[in-house]
């Protein structure tokens, strides 16, 4: 992963923790309304893979295990991680493409509904996402997989070469002396892996996602509502569809690219058909970018007006991430996909501990209090959810009391301690195991392998009934932590 140059390396912060009657009178630990469903407080578990679903994106116990224990901490609301909307196979992604995923869902809302004794409100995030391939072997790409056009004839002078004795000679070539031969598309094929754009309009499916999504989304959202979600989040944030459609980087000529007005179309048709298949009564909200962090992409200022947009749709929230994109990811090994956070904008996305003067802890709060500010001027007061480095009771308070943001999101830190939440309100903050932001969890989802968290995963491997990886060396999910009290009885003193 893309570190900053500078290498400061940063500690967390976490301050000094509240006690119960602070944690009680704070902002923190106030209700919020989204639409028509109320958060208890004011705490958020943004969405995370944690590659535990089968194979065809079915619910599994390691699903139900991993946000069961989430829910036991008690936080305002989780949003399951993003889930595909497609009849597509996406590996131990959940899907939500048919009727068939709702009974596994259905289960998923009631072990959260259980473990957190009804406290904790659920969402989940629908993702539409284009097609990528791994990096091929370049002699297998050159031989099988490029197609040889008339360019590559006329530079390499070989008008009357027949197809095998080109590609021979494009396998005998340096690879610095390719650059000379193929096109910017094929370079990036060979070095990177093939990566469907949305503005390959020359692509029957990609031209077609106009047509196709504002039904797919509308579907998925309905069958969230079936299994009992309180309501869906769209992913229009990161490296997938939505999100590159209103990057100023999509330049589609067919009256869904280029001018901010024409990239909002999509994501407004298919919010606007997620409403209407769901009800006004039914909590929808998006998760986008404030900033793409990319050379020609979105800044502070487009998602603004993008935040604007939505929030006059009447969308119930608005979750604010950063970066995160394909365009500035590393080369990955042969073999391997490009991962869109590897490089400096996937590094605005889940910055970690070797830093650069601003440090890793809320580069996303100053870029959302903008976009807060402007929805707010123009008359909405859409809720707005920050994330990014959140680890300390203070930090998140003072997010609020600073009218930065609506809701604190809480990521990897709810990873490190599910229990944060509880913990602070029950005044034993100092309980608290802080993430240290290592991005060890980050480099496992990387692999698509469970991701877990390295303060927790080799700790009392011999607890009775945990959940292992299939190697047998990690635990799943956090040690449950057992206060010596009832937990309902301190809360209401
Ligand atoms: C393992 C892992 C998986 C993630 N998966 C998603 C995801 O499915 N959807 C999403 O919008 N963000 C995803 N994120 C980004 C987080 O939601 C969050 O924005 C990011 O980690 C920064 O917040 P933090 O500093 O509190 O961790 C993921 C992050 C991690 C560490
Ligand atoms: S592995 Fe644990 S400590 Fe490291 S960044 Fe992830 S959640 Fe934080």
């Amino acid at each position: 992963m893309w570190r900053p140059p500078e290498r400061i390396k940063w500690k967390p912060q976490p301050g000094d923790w509240p006690s119960k009657e602070a944690a009680d009178g704070s902002r923190l630990f106030s209700p919020v309304s989204l639409g028509s469903v109320v958060l208890e407080q004011r705490t958020w578990i943004p969405a995370m893979v944690p590659w535990r679903a089968t194979g065809d994106g079915f619910v599994t116990p390691q699903v139900l295990d991993w946000y069961g224990r989430f829910a036991r901490g008690r936080p305002g609301a989780i949003v399951v991680e993003a889930t595909g909307i497609r009849e597509i196979p996406s590996g131990p992604l959940l899907r939500i493409g048919d009727d068939r995923f709702i009974d596994g869902l259905q289960r998923l809302v009631e072990t959260v509904r259980r473990e957190s004794d009804g406290h904790t409100r659920l969402f989940i995030q629908l993702i539409d996402f284009l097609s990528i391939r791994r990096r091929p072997d370049p002699e297998r790409f050159l031989r099988e997989f490029l197609e040889i056009t008339d360019v590559h004839r006329d530079t390499l002078s070989a008008a009357d070469w027949d197809e095998e004795l080109i590609r021979d000679h494009l396998v005998s070539m340096e690879d610095a002396d390719l650059d000379d031969v193929l096109d910017e598309r094929e370079l990036e094929s060979l070095r990177m892996g093939y990566r469907e754009r949305v503005t390959d309009t020359h692509l029957p499916q990609v031209a077609e996602l106009p047509k196709v999504l504002p039904d797919l989304f509308a579907s998925a959202a309905v069958r969230a509502k079936t299994a009992g979600f309180d309501g869906v989040e769209l992913h229009y944030a990161h490296a997938y569809t939505m999100s590159s459609m209103l990057s100023r980087l999509n330049t589609r000529d067919d009256g869904y690219g280029g001018t901010l007005e024409n990239r909002l179309r999509l994501p407004l048709e298919v919010f606007g058909a997620v409403r209407e298949a769901v009800g006004d009564d039914y909590t929808v909200g998006c998760r986008y970018l404030a900033d793409d962090i990319i050379d020609g992409g979105n800044t502070v200022e487009d998602a603004a007006r993008i935040g604007f947009a939505f929030a006059d749709a009447g969308m119930n929230f608005l979750s604010l991430s950063r970066g995160g994109r394909f365009e500035d990811a590393q080369q990955p090994s042969v073999g391997a996909a490009a991962y869109p956070y590897t490089g400096p904008s996937g590094y605005e996305c889940m910055p970690q501990y070797f830093s650069d003067e601003q440090g890793p802890f809320g580069r996303n709060f100053e870029p959302a209090a903008r976009i807060r500010r402007y929805i707010r001027s123009a008359g909405h007061d859409t809720p707005v959810v920050v994330t990014g480095g959140v680890h300390g009771f203070q930090q998140a308070e003072r997010i609020l009391s600073e009218d930065n943001g609506d809701i604190v999101g809480f990521a990897r830190q709810a990873l490190a301690d599910p229990d944060w939440f509880l913990k602070v309100r029950l005044g034993r903050g100092d309980e608290n195991i802080v993430c240290e932001y290592t991005n060890y969890c980050e480099a496992l989802d990387q692999k698509h392998v469970p991701v877990t968290c390295k303060l927790w995963d080799r700790v009392n491997m011999d607890e009775d009934g945990i959940l292992k990886t299939p190697d047998g060396k990690r635990r799943l999910t956090a040690a449950v932590w057992e206060p010596d009290l009832d937990i309902d009885e301190a809360l209401s003193e």
